[in-house]
């Protein structure tokens, strides 16, 4: 599947969606079947300066609660910046949660300046994230944070 497509079926999700955390659910989900190397997909929502785990699909993580000075999801959602880790293990940052993860994306979600959140992607591929991948997953970022906007801070709840 193409960038283009994918994209083209998120917001056609986005647009029918009930609520933020349907239409989170169908877009891990739609990502993890996408992009084979894509082996765990999940996004993490900011409550209270922590990042807390909303829809994933892929290996069950210990890390459901993760600070925001913590971790390669925290350094992203702190800085409000990408971050694109060839090789994990090499990272002091990085908190495994496989023993097979090799590489890893993180892409925050931001609203009006804000962080709402990001989408956190695993790979058991060394370097398997590329420009392609931060330009599709910049734009589902883009379609999330105008859902996650619109609503309450309830509907934000990852849990
Ligand atoms: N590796 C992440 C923790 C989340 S798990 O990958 C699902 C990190 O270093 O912040």
């Amino acid at each position: 599947m193409e960038n283009s497509e994918i994209l083209q079926s998120i917001q056609r999700l986005s647009e029918s969606a009930p609520d933020a955390r349907w239409l989170m659910s169908e877009t891990v989900a739609l990502l993890r079947r996408a992009r084979s190397r894509y082996h765990w997909v999940g996004i993490y929502l900011i409550e209270n300066n922590d990042l807390v785990l909303g829809p994933f699909v892929g290996k069950p993580t210990p890390h459901t609660r993760i600070p925001l000075n913590q971790g390669i999801c925290g350094a992203a959602a702190s800085s409000g910046r990408a971050l694109i880790v060839d090789d994990v293990n090499a990272d002091p940052r990085y908190l495994a949660c496989s023993l097979e993860t090799r590489s890893e994306i993180v892409v925050p979600i931001v609203h009006n300046g804000q962080v709402l959140g990001e989408i956190d992607i695993d790979s058991d591929l060394p370097a398997a994230f590329s420009a392609q991948d931060l330009a599709l997953l910049e734009e589902v970022a883009l379609i999330l944070a105008e859902k996650l906007s619109i609503r309450g801070v309830d509907d934000r709840k990852a849990l």
